[in-house]
């Protein structure tokens, strides 16, 4: 399907697409002849971003497409284009700005994105297609595309729909369809198999707590492991959410669906790494069984935990997940989640913070963050603030006695449970698009996947 949305140039005649801002429409309209001229002022054009001219041949056909950009151009202004122009060969115009030609494939295979799924009629029409040249690696990007829509359907299906027994489903296919291996530990079996703060947390739903595993690759080869917060509903527990703050809590498995996804980019580029999925399926869920503020537990590692909130169960449900993790060795951990309120305080719903001690490692996620446009900050393992989480009666209090600074709080949290040597960053996603933009429709987002599949991508392309 997506395939159809791009074609190799073999000389084909294409429409071509126009990009216009204020400042170099003036250039445009000396470049080009006087019908078309007079077609854009007809239609009142100014370059505004969005504003779209289709400008008629003789015959009534596109002889060319204006997009207008604004003055400050989105660099993935074309995703506008996918779901606006009809059927047909379409290619760039020489005019575009640098950073929108360098999106231009990725924003126009974006711009094709629509959660259906709960739509009963749905109207299907065939895309316009973008003309690219035979060098262009589209393999790359569709398997690119492809993650970040599978994230996307994840989170935007309700959690009546994908609930733990669902996110089971989905790692178990993904481990079938490449051969990888399978393990799910469900219900009270956490608690002989030691991890009692996943069971604790998702014990009181009706769709019991699992812990889930994919293993995939020669041992040889250095080991990744993607962990992810797959709590499928986020009601807070007994520290019950108030009204509007559970409306999006649907998104609360966002980081699992991004370590699901990015674990299947890795399985269908076959990278020469060792891949271990972890993910804590559970739902936050309140009943006669419910965990309770005030209890104490015993993590997989063996530390005692105070329960602060039971509404800050992700970080509980991560811990036991790095415990597991750190044990195997790997050169590399990387957990999603949607941890924390705080983090959007600090950088709102767009720029994704995230904490590393691997400076290396955070040198690397900038650099792919920035050139590819997938907006990552890194913010400080505060390490003055540990003392915040200390329990009079436990080992840890699992939060903050502070009310600042509560994503690197839940961050110092984890950083309990990873030794210091190992390379480690933790994502506090966000895993929703508050606002429509090009290609970035409202809804589920895949934070951060694209420049952690970048990233992973350099660092084992070397490896042999
Ligand atoms: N899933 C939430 C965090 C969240 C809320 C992410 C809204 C994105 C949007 C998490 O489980 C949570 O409730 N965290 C609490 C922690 C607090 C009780 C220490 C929070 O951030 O308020
Ligand atoms: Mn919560
Ligand atoms: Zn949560």
């Amino acid at each position: 399907m997506l395939t159809h949305m791009f074609s190799v140039d073999k000389g084909k005649p294409a429409c071509p697409i126009w990009g216009v801002t204020p400042a170099t429409l003036d250039a445009w309209k000396n470049d080009h002849a006087g019908r078309a001229v007079a077609w854009l002022k007809n239609n009142q054009f100014t370059g505004q971003a969005g504003q779209l001219v289709l400008i008629p041949d003789q015959t009534g056909g596109i002889e060319a497409v204006v997009l207008g950009l604004g003055s400050k151009p989105d660099p993935f202004a074309l995703a506008a284009l996918t779901s606006r122009l009809p059927a047909g060969n379409y290619r760039l115009g020489h005019d575009f700005p640098e950073i929108c030609v360098r999106h231009a494939e990725l924003a126009w295979a974006l711009g094709s994105y629509k959660f259906t799924d709960y739509k009963t009629a749905v109207s299907d029409r065939d895309l316009p297609s973008l003309t690219i040249t035979k060098e262009f690696d589209l393999d790359g990007l569709l398997r690119q595309v492809s993650a970040v829509f599978k994230a996307r359907d994840l989170i935007n299906t309700p959690a009546a729909d994908m609930g733990p027994s669902q996110l089971h489903n989905e790692v178990a296919s993904l481990a079938q369809k490449h051969s990888a291996s399978f393990r799910a530990i469900i219900g009270d079996d956490l608690l002989d198999e030691n991890f009692p703060l996943i069971h604790a947390v998702g014990r009181a739903a009706i769709d019991p707590p699992q812990y889930l595993e994919l293993v995939w690759g020669d041992a040889a080869h250095p080991e990744i492991c993607l962990v992810g917060k797959g709590v499928c509903f986020d009601t807070g527990g007994l520290n019950l959410k108030p009204g509007t703050y559970m409306d999006l809590m649907k998104k609360d498995m966002g980081g699992a669906a991004v370590a699901i996804a990015l674990a299947g980019a890795i399985l269908d580029a076959q990278l020469p790494v060792r891949l271990r999925l972890l993910v804590g399926a559970v739902e936050n869920a309140i009943g006669p069984d419910a965990f309770r503020p005030s209890d104490i537990l015993k993590s997989r590692k063996g530390l005692t935990v105070e329960i602060g909130n039971t509404d800050a169960e992700g970080r509980l449900v991560l811990a036991d997940l790095l415990s597991e993790a750190e044990s195997h060795n790997p050169d590399l951990i990387l957990d999603f989640a949607t941890l924390t309120g705080a983090a959007r305080v600090a950088l709102g719903p767009e720029v994704i913070p995230f904490y590393t001690h691997d400076e290396e490692l955070a040198d690397a996620l900038h650099r792919h963050s920035k050139s590819i446009y997938d907006p990552l900050w890194q913010m400080p393992l505060w390490h003055g603030y540990d003392g915040w989480l200390s329990s009079s009666i436990a080992d840890v209090n699992h939060i903050s006695s502070s009310p600042m600074a509560g994503s690197i709080t839940a961050a110092l949290f984890l950083a309990r449970f990873v030794p210091d040597d190992i390379s480690w960053a933790h994502f506090d996603i966000y895993g929703w698009n508050v606002k429509a933009r090009a290609g970035r429709p409202i809804g589920g987002e895949a934070n951060a996947l694209r420049a952690a599949y970048a990233m992973i991508e350099e660092r084992y392309s070397q490896v042999e």
